[in-house]
């Protein structure tokens, strides 16, 4: 059960016991974590459950795929370290991960 800490825009933050294998965005919900919308239910067609994952964290859970990217380019608050939290798979390697929601997100 990995620990994942969100950070709300105005600094709220929720430290949760992770199930891994759930995506991150489900264990958000699961938790009622606010700022994770979902709107699509997690078929990556939405772009309401971007998160900004540390950049210490992004190699752990590994490179966007070209649907999650072209989504991603739609966000006009992209960064660098933007993912969806419904792509991104919950492992026990993510363990002490810390993740920051976006200010349209509250
Ligand atoms: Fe819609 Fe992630 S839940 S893109």
């Amino acid at each position: 059960m990995p620990d994942i800490t969100f950070v709300t825009h105005d600094g709220e933050r929720f430290t949760i016991e992770a199930e891994s294998g759930l995506s991150l965005m489900e264990n958000a919900l699961n938790n009622s974590v606010t700022g994770i919308d979902a709107d699509c239910g997690g078929a990556c067609a939405c772009g309401t459950c971007h998160v900004f994952v540390e950049a210490t964290w992004l190699s752990a859970i590994g490179e966007a795929d070209a649907m999650e990217e072209a989504m991603l380019g739609m966000r006009p608050d992209r960064a660098e370290v933007s993912r969806l939290s419904c792509q991104i798979e919950v492992t026990d390697a993510l363990d002490g991960m810390v993740v920051n929601l976006p200010e349209f997100q509250m």
